[in-house]
């Protein structure tokens, strides 16, 4: 491996960040062309760094990155070196915490910056020798940024919006008002990617009516979920959405609880996936964030796959929370890693959707009742505007 990452610190909470950044240092090393050369990145804490920046640099105090480059003196002395080392680049964790507060930027922004700045100074850049190199080093720590920020797995996270809720309102009073397929047309007026309706074999909320005429109106992108139900993969046959999900569905439950059981009933769900392929349709799957759930996903052969966040939403303390997040976290590293492409959702609000669309390997997130929740009182158009914010802001990673 080209690029070593050790954490000494937490290694479980920052298993993801470490992942992020190797892949981030790699694309560093193509980029400036010295892909046959290695690196070491230790992420430390505050007090670690303090040992080493009084003992290298007789500076007292947390520092928020260091480097120690194996060559001194500009690029072309690293083409002398005796080994393909660039050398060590420290950060410190709690530092990179605290500055990302400040600076009002995410985690993974603040870390890919000093990975940046530390890599320039194991290549030869200098800020501190004179103006003309400070000017040379920020320039070139831009030009990366951007180089980075371009090759983020996905563009940015796209918001698709399950307006299952609305129908749920209309049939409480069993009129025809509010009307499902009215608010999907201001959600992607608004500015999401993609409508997502759930057709239950009960048809609580969304009917046969509302599907039809989301196939005609749906500008972006119509995702259906549905359970592999023989009634409703007539209709998604028939009807060839751009998408479909395919969940458990019980008759009881007040809405989707848990991920499928792929590994259980690969079979089943198989013959499922292989129809609708053969119809031109894509199939994802709704699984909880466990790796034999995204093994058996891809074995079967499935496009996509929708990660639960219910868990990680649900969670009652801070400390499940971290925990839920970081399970989701890594199974969308590996189903990507796989080559599935992720999508996640199921309980996402305007406080726990930052983090989530913050990581790169998610292409989707599927958001609907926090969203109507809001727009009953500001406005349908303002709820997702508000949620499209939350996503651009956290998902603006380099
Ligand atoms: N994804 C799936 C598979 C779902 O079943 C649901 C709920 O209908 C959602 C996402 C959206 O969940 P929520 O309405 O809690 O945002």
């Amino acid at each position: 491996m080209p690029v070593d990452i050790s954490i000494q610190y937490s290694p479980e909470e920052y298993k993801l960040n470490a992942k992020l950044l190797t892949r981030r240092a790699v694309g560093l090393l193509k980029e400036c062309r010295v892909q046959d050369h290695s690196l070491s990145i230790l992420l430390v804490n505050d007090k670690e760094i303090s040992w080493l920046n009084e003992h290298y640099r007789g500076k007292k105090g947390p520092t928020n990155v260091l480097s120690f480059p194996f060559a001194d003196g500009g690029d072309e002395s690293l083409l002398q070196l005796p080994v393909n080392e660039l050398g060590d680049i420290i950060i410190s964790l709690d530092t990179a915490w605290r500055e990302a507060r400040e600076l009002n930027t995410s985690f993974h922004q603040r870390l890919t910056w000093l990975m940046t700045h530390g890599f320039l100074h194991l290549i030869g850049y200098d800020h501190e020798r004179s103006e003309k190199e400070a000017e040379k080093m920020y320039d070139r720590e831009k030009e990366l940024l951007d180089i980075l920020k371009k090759s983020r797995s996905n563009q940015m996270t796209q918001l698709a919006i399950n307006v299952d809720h609305v129908a749920t309102i209309r049939q409480a009073r069993g009129i025809n008002e509010p009307d499902p397929v009215a608010a999907a047309a201001i959600c992607e007026l608004a500015g999401a990617k993609g409508i997502v309706v759930h057709l239950r074999e009960d048809r609580r909320h969304m009917q046969d009516r509302d599907i039809w005429l989301l196939k005609e109106t749906v500008k972006t992108k119509l995702n259906l979920e549905m359970g592999a139900a023989k009634e409703i993969i007539k209709i998604a046959l028939d009807l060839k959405p751009d998408m479909v999900t395919l969940v458990p569905e019980k008759r009881a439950e007040l809405t989707t609880e848990g991920g499928l059981n792929v590994s259980g009933q690969k079979k089943k769900l198989a013959k499922t996936i292989a129809k609708m392929t053969q119809a031109g349709i894509p199939v994802s799957l709704f699984i909880d964030p466990e790796p034999k759930q995204i093994k058996a996903s891809h074995q079967i052969g499935a496009s996509f796959v929708e990660i639960h966040t219910g868990r990680y939403c649900d969670a009652p303390d801070e400390k499940t929370k971290g925990k839920e997040f970081q399970l989701i976290a890594d199974s969308a590293e590996e189903a990507y890693q796989m080559g599935l492409r992720v999508n996640a959702g199921h309980g996402l609000d305007y406080l726990t959707t930052g983090p989530i669309a913050a990581l790169d390997t998610i292409e989707e997130l599927s958001i609907g009742h926090s969203i109507i929740s809001r727009a009953v009182f500001c406005g349908l158009d303002l709820a997702v505007r508000d949620m499209l914010a939350i996503i651009e802001q956290n998902g603006r990673l380099y």
